[in-house]
């Protein structure tokens, strides 16, 4: 397995040889908390020393098959070789000089392969930041600089991160926004379509939520004052919400007709995670900005905002930058995580973990009622779980399920606005025996619910 990374004798195995957490995990956690800001929290109380391929090893030698990719980041698996590769080479060259300062060409390069990869054949630019709060954070301010207009639409359950403006953007108030305000201004949130949750049915969910969201656009805030629509085109901390097909293309067209830029935030959804090289490709919209971060760079920090020429020439010089956006080893890193998704066609292999793990969790659905939904594309599935004969959440049961895989050695999260999404993120290079495993485990967590 040394292709896949975390050094050679990294096994590809499940492994549980302690209690989760194990001694060593337990007391490094009380050093954690003596040191740590309580904030900062835990989904699986175990240190991490190793991961690659399709799993993550503990301090105290357990093994998880890791379906969570450090929330879709390490889409080419960790310390992918060509990753470690191209950012060894380029720590020995130099670390940093801020590309504002003196730019450098891995910068560039990273560059010129956002505008080859993202939807559409026009002239497109990119600027690089570090994470994907900061992406979206910058999207906006282009946006707004491009239309001199201040609104900016968003959606009902988007998540778009931490900072003060995108959690403005974001719908969710516990743990994101709760006791942090007050928010940014001008950020107005319209319905998605959520085909599970609308309440006259999957079947007519992308018409009227695509009417209502107009509506309010053009009733409330005034389409005319729009800067930006801003949305996920499969929505991550949401629950992994496909819109219902044609609310999309329908949203983009109004933009397109009142002059509003249509961003797609494809920070989860993008770099092969669903199929594609970006979810958005799935119905044909070319967005006018894309933010990309997470998988973009096999887990080091880099984000960016790529789109139209004229609208990202829009800022003055000087408008766009930070001190460390675009790290040269961050570069070197997002180079190498490009080049693997081509040479080893990650696309098709999340298609064909799709298809693994739809068939698994579709089985899994008709034997377990509290199984509401299985929906997702590629690598980036979840299950909605449900108080049985209801579509009412089951936050309990979806926290004794991953409770349990964890013990067993299984790596998953959970998400949802109303917390009860089983998401599956594994890494596009896992192995199928050990992915095949993980579900078993699963399955075994809902057969031993009471
Ligand atoms: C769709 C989306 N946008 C933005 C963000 C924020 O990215 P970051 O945590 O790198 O700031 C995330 C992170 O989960 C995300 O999923």
């Amino acid at each position: 397995m040394t292709e896949l990374s975390g050094g050679p004798s990294l096994s590809q195995e499940r492994r549980v040889v302690t209690a989760i957490p194990g001694p060593k995990s337990q007391e490094l956690m009380a050093r954690k908390q003596a040191a740590v800001a309580g904030g900062v929290s835990t989904t699986l109380p175990v240190f991490a020393v190793r991961a690659g391929g399709g799993v993550v090893e503990d301090v105290d030698g357990n093994s998880f098959i890791d379906l969570g990719s450090g929330i879709a980041v390490t889409t080419v698996g960790n310390s992918a070789q060509a990753v470690v590769r191209r950012a060894s080479a380029q720590l020995e060259q130099f670390t940093h000089t801020c590309a504002m300062v003196t730019p450098y060409e891995v910068y560039v390069e990273v560059c010129e392969e956002l505008a080859k990869l993202t939807p559409g054949d026009h002239e497109k630019k990119s600027a690089l930041f570090n994470s994907g709060a900061e992406a979206v954070e910058n999207a906006v301010k282009i946006a707004r600089a491009y239309t001199k207009r201040q609104a900016v639409v968003v959606f009902d359950h988007a998540y778009h991160g931490r900072t003060n403006l995108t959690m403005a953007l974001t719908a969710k108030n516990m743990p994101y926004k709760h006791g942090f305000g007050p928010f940014a201004p001008e950020i107005h949130r319209v319905p998605v379509a959520y085909p599970f949750r609308w309440p006259t049915g999957p079947e007519n969910c992308a018409q009227e939520a695509a009417e209502q969201a107009i509506d309010k656009i053009t009733k409330q805030i005034g389409a005319e004052n729009v800067a930006a629509i801003l949305i996920e085109p499969v929505l991550g901390e949401g629950g992994f919400i496909e819109p219902a097909k044609g609310f999309l293309p329908a949203i983009r067209q109004f933009a397109a007709d009142n002059g509003i830029v249509f961003i797609a935030d494809e920070i989860q959804s993008g770099f092969c995670r669903t199929g594609q090289w970006f979810a958005c490709e799935d119905e044909n919209i070319v967005p006018d900005l894309i933010t990309t971060a997470k998988g973009i760079a096999g887990g080091l920090p880099l984000a960016a905002v790529t789109g139209r020429a004229e609208i990202m020439d829009a800022v003055h010089g000087g408008g766009l930058g930070g001190t460390y956006g675009g790290n040269p080893v961050a570069c070197a890193a997002a180079l190498g995580a490009i080049e693997t998704m081509r040479e080893l066609d990650l696309n098709a292999k999340a298609k064909r973990i799709e298809e693994i793990m739809k068939g698994r969790l579709t089985a899994l659905q008709e034997k377990f009622d509290v199984v509401g939904e299985v929906r997702g594309r590629g690598a980036m599935i979840a299950i909605e779980l449900v108080k049985p004969g209801t579509k009412e959440p089951n936050p309990e049961v979806t926290a004794a399920v991953a409770k349990h895989c964890h013990q067993a050695g299984v790596l998953i999260l959970t998400t949802g606005t109303y917390g009860n999404v089983i998401r599956f993120l594994p890494p596009l290079v896992i192995g199928e025996d050990l992915l095949n495993e993980g579900l078993d485990v699963l399955e075994e967590a809902f057969a031993g619910l009471k």
